[in-house]
């Protein structure tokens, strides 16, 4: 087949991918966007492009035969998951031995299934993950810039005191400040408008309508919205969706060669396609841009590929977690899907924890208060190239988890003593599972700035390949990453355009 060219090939579309092809367009540069999933912008026969998360289709999860929600029960009760046809859906849950991690798939990545909440991480745990960047450029020109972009707006605190939609926050609210916690109000790029519109009953609600993790179909501003609208609008980008890239290997004049599958809705791999580029910059995400480059490394096709390619992987601590309240503290029938505080306990030395107040929204009162808990896990585990099975594995073990589990429990065993309230059980699965510590949604690293990388994410071992994506953050940057991802991108974009180019 015919080798399609292109001076910069960007693989995915998600936020270092968008950022990457924004300014790679800007810059006068054509470019090729490859994403393995689809463009979400075509109503199904309800009208709507992406279905909610009480009635999931198959627009929910890519290429599952039943969905595999985050919570797996009610009182113990096998209630929230569904039968669905194998489809390219928007939400994927990839499966490695004692962890499984949470993507998402479309243009847009994780952008279209994400709580939205943007948060930037504190100045001093930053300059600890990455001792060797300029802090004072990243808080003064970098983080700025990707906020702005990304359109990260607050909700109004006159409203969220007043709204029956964010009581489950004011609940939790109520527990951390008996406990004598800090609580934050966390910035979002859902637009807190839009939401309150919704409320007032004036538009179509998403956000108060159960509309999250199987993507929002209005107030979301992701990145297809932003970033990617621009670099579209730039006229020097292409995107091509369903395509799949499984192979990088390099040419003898230097130039990057793309061995693609392109898929159909069923899956079947339809035609397998040949790209060429001169400049390569990877934003498949943690797992994505490790793979490709374990692979590339341990199958020769990049064989200069550093040896740590591969290693400092974490799931930013995450661990969830659910507490039973007393019958007087209600959470809401009605609850926002867009998380708005935390609990902010990073500066206790003795346990850092930064949780998030997520909602329960099922449309009856569950007296659930939930969070998603960000903790100061340092265990690391390295993605390995399995020969035998040709598929690339990550060896993270149970033991790991646990020792975010013993940060999360540390908290809310203070929280529960504080309020006299107990854990809920029925929430994870197997009875008397109190903490969810098998799955993440904030994968992170596998190819560490300023160690598979130079300072600035150029590949060691090869010149005019890049990553622009999560897996330069090693391991955990203790609030949820996107904005850090985001800015991440910018800075390398910016030298690179200046340096390389
Ligand atoms: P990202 O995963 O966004 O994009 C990678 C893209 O590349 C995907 O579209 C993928 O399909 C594509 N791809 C991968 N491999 C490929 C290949 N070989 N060929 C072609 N395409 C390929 N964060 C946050 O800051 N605030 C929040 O509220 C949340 N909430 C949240 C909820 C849920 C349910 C999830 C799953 C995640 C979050 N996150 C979050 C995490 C956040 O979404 C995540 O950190 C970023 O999306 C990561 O951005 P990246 O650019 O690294 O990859």
């Amino acid at each position: 087949a015919a080798v399609e060219t292109a001076p910069a090939i960007v693989v995915g579309s998600g936020y270092g991918g968008a950022v990457a092809a924004l300014r790679l367009g800007q810059a006068g540069i054509t470019t090729l966007v490859l994403e393995m999933g689809r463009l979400w912008n075509t109503p199904g026969s309800d009208g709507k492009i992406f279905c909610n998360t009480a009635n999931p289709d198959q627009r929910s999860m890519w290429f599952k035969t039943r969905t595999e929600a985050p919570l797996a029960s009610f009182l113990w009760l096998d209630v929230v998951n569904k039968d669905i046809t194998p489809y390219p859906g928007v939400l994927d849950r990839v499966h490695y031995d004692n962890m499984s991690v949470y993507v998402g798939r479309g243009v847009g990545g994780g952008s279209l299934v994400n709580g939205g909440m943007a948060v930037t991480p504190r100045q001093s745990y930053f300059t600890e993950q990455f001792p060797t960047v300029d802090a004072t450029a990243m808080y003064n020109t970098y983080f700025p810039r990707a906020r702005t972009m990304l359109g990260v707006n607050t909700v109004d605190p006159t409203w969220f005191e007043s709204t029956e939609w964010y009581q489950f926050t004011r609940t939790s609210r109520k527990a951390a400040t008996n406990t004598g916690l800090t609580t934050t109000f966390v910035p979002n790029v859902y637009d807190f408008g839009y939401m309150q519109q919704e409320a007032a009953g004036t538009v179509t609600k998403s956000a108060l309508a159960q509309e999250v993790i199987y993507g929002n179909n209005y107030g979301k501003k992701s990145l297809d919205k932003t970033y990617l609208a621009s670099a579209l609008g730039t006229g020097k980008v292409t995107i091509h969706t369903m395509e799949k890239v499984k192979a990088v290997t390099r040419a003898s004049d230097g130039s990057y060669l793309l061995t693609v599958d392109r898929i159909d809705n069923t899956g079947a791999v339809v035609e397998t396609k040949q790209y060429s580029c001169t400049y390569l910059f990877l934003g498949g995400g943690s797992l994505g841009t490790t793979e490709l480059l374990v692979r590339a490394r341990d199958t020769g096709t990049l064989p200069a590929l550093d040896a740590t390619v591969g290693a400092g992987w974490g799931p930013n601590g995450n661990t969830m977690v659910g507490r039973a309240n007393h019958i007087w503290d209600t959470t809401g029938a009605n609850q926002a899907t867009m998380p708005v505080m935390g609990i902010d306990d990073w500066s206790n030395t003795d346990n850092p924890v930064f949780a998030e107040i997520a909602p329960l929204p099922i449309g009856f009162e569950t007296w659930v208060s939930l969070y998603l808990a960000i903790t100061k896990n340092p265990q690391r585990a390295s993605f390995t190239y399995d020969s035998a099975s040709g598929t690339v594995k990550l060896g993270w073990t149970a033991a790991q988890s646990a020792v975010s589990v013993a940060m999360a429990k540390k908290l809310f065993d203070r929280i529960n003593s504080a309020n006299a309230t107990i854990y809920r059980s029925d929430l994870f699965g197997t009875p008397s599972k109190l903490f969810a510590d098998d799955f993440c949604y904030h994968p992170l690293g596998g190819c560490v700035l300023g160690k598979a990388t130079d300072n600035y994410g150029r590949v060691k071992g090869y010149s005019k390949l890049y990553i622009t994506d999560g897996s330069l953050v090693p391991g955990n940057i203790g609030v949820n990453p996107f904005v850090t991802i985001t800015a991440l991108a910018e800075r390398t974009m910016e030298r690179v355009l200046a340096e390389d180019t």
